[in-house]
């Protein structure tokens, strides 16, 4: 099980990196064009959002059967070592900030009337939370095949 979360976590980490690097470049893009906010950037926030979700309930469970997530705390030096601390505490917090982030950015643009506020709003909300995923990505790992 474990595993195959893993895999799980990896594969959906590379999409949501992908879609949501999509989705603040059309953001820019669409701000600095004056264009419509159109069905493409209306599916790209979307598809963010449910991939960043998919991502949570994953990296949660992960978190719960995984010896890097709360089983390290049965470590007493946890919090002073960079390496157990990055993942028992600091990758899930940031990350869950940003998926906050993401949640209130999809959800705002509905209240937005135009098409300049849409995009503005979009960018600030998916771009924060872009920044924050990067800041705590394990990019080693990233880079390296799990399978
Ligand atoms: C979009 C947000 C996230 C991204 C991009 C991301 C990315 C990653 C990556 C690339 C790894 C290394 C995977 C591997 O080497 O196979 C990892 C590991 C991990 N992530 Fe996340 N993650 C995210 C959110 C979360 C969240 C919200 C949690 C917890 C609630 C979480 C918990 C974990 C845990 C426990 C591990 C270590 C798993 C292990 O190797 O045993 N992640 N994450």
């Amino acid at each position: 099980m474990l595993v195959g979360l893993q895999h799980t976590h990896w594969l959906l980490a590379a999409l949501v990196l992908i879609v949501l690097s999509v989705t603040v470049l059309s953001m820019v893009i669409g701000l600095g064009m004056k264009a419509k906010f159109n069905n493409f950037a209306n599916r790209v926030t979307l598809f963010s959002l449910i991939l960043a979700h998919l991502q949570f309930v994953v990296g949660l469970v992960l978190y719960f059967v995984s010896p890097l997530g709360m089983k390290a705390f049965e470590n007493p030096d946890v919090m002073s070592n960079a390496a157990s601390r990055f993942y028992a505490v600091e990758h899930i917090a940031i990350n869950i900030i940003a998926i906050i982030l993401i949640t209130v950015g999809r959800s705002g643009l509905k209240r937005k009337t135009t098409d300049n506020a849409k995009f503005r709003h979009g960018l600030i909300f998916f771009g924060l939370g872009l920044v924050l995923i990067m800041s705590r990505v394990p990019w080693e790992r990233l880079f390296t095949l799990p399978f």
